[in-house]
């Protein structure tokens, strides 16, 4: 693996290799233990893993780095040891407690390149009203921007985006911009680069050792790149989401932040130059120290300029390019994966392992973003989005349609019903959500999470854990009507039949085009939102003789107030299931596996 930011420039899949995000982080698994060694320097690197090699010597299956090269920067590594919610626990004290996204976040979201005009906005919008499919949120990328200028709106195309912003709001329907890091060299008096000259002694964008700007092409053509490691210059950014406010747009999306030039500086990488001089919070240095921090600190500015703006909520935005501790800001997601199977399959992969680097809130571009997705890949890409934290279609320019009516009546319905059991479990990704900044634990888990001595379980990268009470079976394979499901210890239910089955094992489930397997962990309780819409919590049956139970968090509201954690027990009382709170009175569930 490389440890330098990189837009992998039209798609990846698997195995390709640097991605937007570096992570100087290895968990290592093994029957000896869990650890985490994370490697604190910003710099370039390779990391080289001969994963249970013969190793010089000793011990058969010896795991861990096998070499490790930094390009410079301090030599300082922290190891956390302990059990998987151990280590995750002390890296979120490590590196920072994650955003909890607004409640509204962790509903369906739909984005493309390409929503060119208010009038296919409003169109898309009606499409997924008049058929009854939920819609939180509508993603505008740049072509909303005048010019493809961040912080503006083609007026022509756009003329009234707080009217629609309004009208959107009151169907449901938040407005999410995408924000880029790069500003088109103008002058003008409202031209951002203008301001941005203005900023401090010494203007806000990177310069290099001569003092002159360095410049970049990116989108609106010829660009200068604000110095986010300059406290200065993040007060400066973070002002400007006024103007998006303003606009009546609720989230934010950063993109290009690697960050990306199309002109490449030297030899064939697409970013600033290495020389190029940052102001690294007062150390001063050049981009090599910098490049990969680039998309964490504006993160930071933009998240710390919307609390100022906005105090009484939470910001929601998340970063394409990032470090260690970004989960702080908000979350990220895939970026342009490849449409096809192997994209799906990469698609869990980095969810999975962003989880375990800290960053919860994540998801795929459901559908890849490139391609025209065959049905029976749409529609198993958007059964797994489904029961992601950020569960967003997205697609290029150029590519096929993401709206789930565009590829037939079998994949609408299989959209329908995934996306009401979403709503329906709204409240438990809220509460997931907030259990993440208060313990660390990613929403979405390996199946080893609480069993990593399990071999069986460690191998297996087809299914997840979703928080403590569900486990998730995607279909990654086409022409798949059903799978083989690998358990952890203890009985689980196949939430669509109810048939229960014990673990440790294998089983193997029906997965017809209509749905994925989903099974709930007996004994467990999580809260959903009942057929009324109103919160509601769902038990399953614990073993006869066995109790249960588990800890809910319930959503203080859209600002910063902690959640108050509930700690639930479930068990058989005079041959029923009951549920009782901490001060052991009796709770309204809906019991099920009886
Ligand atoms: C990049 C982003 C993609 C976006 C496109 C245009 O490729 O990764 O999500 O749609 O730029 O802004």
């Amino acid at each position: 693996y490389r440890l330098w930011n990189t837009d992998p420039r039209g798609g990846f899949g698997p195995g390709d290799d640097p991605l937007y995000i570096t992570m100087p982080v290895q968990l290592v698994v093994a029957d000896a233990g869990t650890h985490l060694s994370f490697y604190d320097s910003t710099w370039d690197g390779r990391v080289v893993l001969r994963e249970g090699e013969e190793g010089a010597g000793s011990g058969a299956d010896r795991p861990g780095v096998s070499e490790l090269r930094m390009d410079g920067g301090p030599l300082r590594c922290w190891v956390l040891v302990g059990t998987p919610s151990r280590v995750l626990q002390g890296w979120s004290g490590l590196t920072g407690a994650a955003a909890v996204p607004p409640e509204w976040a962790l509903g369906h979201q739909h984005a493309r390149w390409g929503f060119g005009s208010a009038a296919e906005v409003r169109r898309i919008v009606a499409g997924y009203r008049e058929r009854g499919l939920p819609l939180a949120a509508l993603h505008l990328d740049i072509d909303h921007y005048d010019g493809h200028r961040v912080f503006t709106v083609d007026g022509e195309r756009f003329p009234d985006l707080p009217g629609l912003a309004r009208e959107l709001e009151g169907a449901g329907v938040r407005l999410v911009s995408i924000v880029d890091p790069a500003v088109k060299v103008e002058d003008g008096p409202d031209a951002v680069y203008a301001a941005g000259r203005a900023v401090g002694p010494a203007g806000a964008f990177v310069r290099d050792a001569q003092g002159q700007e360095v410049r970049g092409e990116v989108w609106p053509g010829e660009c200068a790149y604000p110095d986010f490691t300059d406290p200065q210059v993040r007060q400066w950014w973070g002002g400007l989401y006024e103007e998006r406010l303003r606009q009546g747009f609720a989230g934010f999306w950063h993109d290009m932040n690697e960050p990306v030039s199309f002109t490449p500086a030297v030899f064939a990488d697409q970013t600033l130059p290495r020389s190029a001089r940052h102001a690294l919070d007062g150390a001063g240095g050049d981009h090599r120290a910098a490049h990969n921090v680039y998309g964490l600190t504006m993160a930071r500015a933009g998240y710390e300029g919307l609390v100022r703006l906005r105090p009484a909520e939470r910001p929601f935005l998340f970063s394409r390019s990032g470090w260690a501790g970004m989960q702080r800001y908000g979350g990220t997601w895939s970026g342009d994966v490849d449409t096809g199977w192997e994209g799906l399959r990469a698609s869990l992969a980095l969810v999975l392992g962003l989880g375990l680097c800290g960053v919860p809130y994540s998801g795929p571009d459901v559908g890849g973003f490139g391609g025209s997705p065959e049905p029976e890949l749409f529609l198993r890409w958007f059964q797994l989005g489904a029961y992601l934290p950020l569960f967003r279609t997205h697609a290029a320019l150029w590519a096929g349609r993401r709206e789930p009516w565009e590829f037939g009546p079998e994949v609408l319905e299989g959209a329908r019903a995934v996306l009401a059991e979403r709503e329906r479990l709204r409240p438990y990704f809220l509460s997931l959500a907030h259990l993440a900044r208060r313990t660390g634990a990613p929403y979405v888990r390996p199946l080893w999470w609480g069993a990593p001595e399990d071999r069986a379980l460690r191998d297996c990268e087809d299914a997840f854990l979703l928080g403590d009470s569900l486990l998730v079976a995607p279909v990654l394979e086409p022409g798949a009507d059903r799978r083989a499901v690998r358990l952890p210890r203890g009985r689980w239910y196949d939430t669509a039949t109810g048939t229960a089955y014990e673990g440790p094992g294998q089983v193997l489930l029906d997965a017809p085009p209509g749905r994925i397997p989903v099974l709930a962990r007996a004994g467990t309780v999580l809260p959903v939102r009942g057929a009324d819409g109103a919160a509601a919590l769902e038990a399953w049956a614990p073993a006869t003789g066995r109790t249960g139970g588990g800890v809910i968090a319930r959503d203080p509201g859209p600002g910063f107030a902690p959640a108050e954690l509930e700690r639930l027990t479930v068990r058989w009382r005079d041959g029923r299931v009951v549920v009782e709170g901490e001060d052991g009175a009796e709770l309204k569930v809906q019991v099920r596996g009886v």
